[in-house]
């Protein structure tokens, strides 16, 4: 019997890797294993999500956590290599851009193990992103590349990837949306709270800096004092805020809350007025919800939900948030991109089965 190893290591990895994972349960007979690098290992940062999107607990957690890039990546790679060499897989599973993403291609590609990156193709050409690094590295060195979108496709032709390598399948994170919408709802004690926006922040361009924190967090308490702002903190910005000294009082315009598992975030942002956002992922939950979204970004890698038309870049001039969220409106038209139908997983496994079939 063949074997596939998943490797996941954060949070946005277990939406992505828990469609796959059921399609190919339900498509083949293919043995399936999952390595848990353990790059997010708070139970809200990662085990409420396995519960959640009915993940198997991992059959082997690499147990790395927090570190410089350099520590944590050569950590991931000098214990997934003794382990994959072991496991001998004839394919592993990579998904999204994070540190672990890459350790793990770099790992696969020399010891000569074949791997698919799922959402492979995403570029916002800002290499002082980590992420734009961890991307273009999976991609040189993948031998399957599953994209989300057809302008993913563009950016890999253009890096020279072989064609006949990339398939283009839709968003896999939109699989998990679709099935868990029906069930998701905002948690109890905010049923009462209307017109609310939401918010998350964890690049480091914006929150590594303490002064770039103050000045955004000023802007939104100017925000909350005409539309209540809801923000589950992310442990990198209440780490900076905490070795910082800042005690944020929270009052009922102004919930700053810890992080929330998939089906609350969900409930929150399918009722919210518009959210704010520095992550990728909620660029494209917003876009098929058709949710006003505000990225506190110059660029992205999702090109597709601002040509959609509900994601507006609105840059790091902090002062302007404000105005662009009180002169935004709703989303008249949704609009949902191709392949954004719940099925980009079910693609995958086919994919995936007749590449080992040969
Ligand atoms: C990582 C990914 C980022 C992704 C994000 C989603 C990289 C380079 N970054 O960023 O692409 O969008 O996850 O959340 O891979 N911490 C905890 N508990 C945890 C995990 C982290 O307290 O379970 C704290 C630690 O103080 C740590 C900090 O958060 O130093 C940052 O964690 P890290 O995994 O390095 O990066 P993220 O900012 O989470």
């Amino acid at each position: 019997m063949k074997t596939i190893v998943h490797i996941v290591g954060a949070r946005p990895n277990f939406m992505k890797a828990a469609p796959v994972w059921k399609e190919i349960q339900n498509l083949s007979k293919l043995r399936q294993i999952l390595i848990h690098t353990g790059q997010h290992y708070d139970n809200y940062m990662s085990d409420i999500f396995f519960k959640e999107l009915d993940l198997p607990e991992p059959d082997f957690n690499l147990g790395i956590g927090s570190n410089t890039h350099a520590r944590q990546t050569a950590s991931i790679m000098v214990k997934l290599e003794e382990l994959l060499i072991n496991i001998n897989p004839d394919l592993v599973i990579v998904y999204g851009d994070i540190n672990s993403t890459m350790a793990s291609a770099i790992v696969c590609s020399k010891i000569s193990i074949p791997f698919a990156h799922v959402e492979a193709g995403l570029r916002s050409f800002d290499r002082r992103m980590p992420e734009e690094i961890n991307r273009i590295i999976t991609d040189q060195l993948a031998d399957l590349l599953f994209t989300p979108s057809k302008d993913a496709d563009m950016n890999l032709l253009k890096e020279g990837i072989d064609i006949d390598n990339i398939h283009f399948v839709g968003n896999v994170m939109i699989d998990t949306l679709i099935k868990l919408n029906p069930i998701a709802r905002s948690p109890k004690k905010f049923n009462n709270l209307m017109d609310y926006i939401l918010v998350t922040l964890h690049r480091p361009s914006n929150v590594d800096d303490i002064a770039n924190l103050r000045s955004i967090l000023d802007n939104l308490l100017e925000i909350s004092k005409s539309s209540p702002i809801i923000f589950p903190i992310h442990p990198r910005t209440k780490k900076v805020l905490s070795d910082n000294n800042i005690i944020f009082n929270t009052n009922e315009n102004f919930q700053l809350i810890e992080p929330l598992g998939y089906l609350d975030f969900l409930g929150l942002m399918k009722n919210a007025k518009a959210v704010i956002t520095d992550s990728g992922g909620i660029q494209e939950e917003t876009t098929w919800l058709g949710i006003p979204c505000f990225t506190i970004r110059e660029n992205t890698e999702r090109p597709i939900t601002v040509l959609i038309g509900t994601n507006q870049l609105i840059g790091l001039d902090y002062g302007k948030i404000p105005l662009v969220i009180k002169n935004s409106s709703k989303i008249s038209n949704r609009k949902i991109p191709d392949l954004w139908d719940g099925r980009a997983s079910y693609r995958i496994a086919e994919i995936i089965s007749s590449f080992l079939a040969d």
